[in-house]
C-alpha cells in the first residue's frame, strides 16, 4: 500500500468561489459562510481520489492541494 492522498487546504486563499463543492460536495464542504470547512492535511478515503483532484483543480485561488 502506497501513501494515501492527503488534501492539503489553505484558508487563507479561499475565497469561497465553491467550485471545489459543485465538482465534489462530499469531499469539499463549506461552511456557512461559504468558505471550504475541511481541516488541512484530511486524508482521501479510497475509491475518491479523481473526486478530489477534480475539486481541488476548480479552484480558482489554488487553495487546495491533493497529493
Ligand atoms: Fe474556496 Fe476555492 Fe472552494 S475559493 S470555496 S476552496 S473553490
Amino acid at each position: 500500500e502506497g501513501p494515501e492522498m492527503r488534501i492539503l487546504v489553505r484558508n487563507d486563499l479561499c475565497q469561497g468561489h465553491a467550485q471545489c463543492n459543485a465538482q465534489a460536495p462530499e469531499i469539499y464542504p463549506l461552511d456557512a459562510d461559504g468558505f471550504i470547512d475541511v481541516p488541512t492535511d484530511t486524508p482521501v478515503l479510497p475509491g475518491q481520489e479523481a473526486a478530489a483532484r477534480l475539486g481541488a483543480g476548480a479552484c480558482p485561488e489554488r487553495a487546495l492541494q491533493v497529493g
